[in-house]
């Protein structure tokens, strides 16, 4: 029984420890805008892909469906991308402005209207629908304008 205890003790000692290991290991500001940046800038390399296959000024039909699927991804992954707050700190250049943060809410609403078009515009791709897909596509482009025109400094 008291053998059971300390075990039991030591193992949650332990996993406190970790915790503080964890925290004592935050990310820094560079970090963050680095990261964020690169998962924003293949959300841009797969629009800019997607966008010259729909015009036809490339023979790539077939990556439409790829490329639709990975901006419904990335969608998700750039919410979280910027969680964290990186207002006047760190040396990396970075067009994100305060309101990111003063304005989560809304940002977040920004990312969720990112994720349906994407969501939208990877299920026309799927099914081969070319006509819905165009305008759709624009839909898309406009969750970015909207974002960047607000949450972005020029
Ligand atoms: C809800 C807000 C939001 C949405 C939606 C959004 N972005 Fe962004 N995006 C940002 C912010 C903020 C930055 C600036 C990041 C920085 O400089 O730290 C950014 C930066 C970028 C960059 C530059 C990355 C770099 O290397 O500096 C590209 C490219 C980009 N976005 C493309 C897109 C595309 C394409 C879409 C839509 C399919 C999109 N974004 C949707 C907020 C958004």
């Amino acid at each position: 029984m008291t053998r059971k205890l300390t075990a039991f003790t030591l193992a949650g000692v332990l996993a406190a420890l970790s915790l503080v290991g964890l925290a004592a290991a935050e990310t820094s500001p560079d970090n963050a805008i680095k990261y964020r940046k690169a998962v924003m800038s293949v959300v841009g390399g797969n629009m800019s892909a997607l966008v010259m296959i729909a015009k036809g000024e490339v023979e790539h039909a077939a990556a439409l469906a790829p490329h639709a699927q990975m901006l419904a991804e990335t969608s998700e992954l750039s919410l979280a991308a910027f969680r964290q707050n990186t207002d006047g700190q760190g040396r990396e250049k970075t067009t994100a402005i305060a309101k990111v943060w003063g304005d989560w809410d809304d940002f977040e609403k920004g990312m969720e209207a990112f994720t349906e078009e994407a969501n939208k515009l990877a299920s026309m791709a799927e099914a081969g629908d070319m006509d819905g897909l165009r305008s759709q596509i624009g839909a898309l482009g406009k969750t970015c304008k909207d974002c960047h025109d607000d949450f972005r400094s020029k």
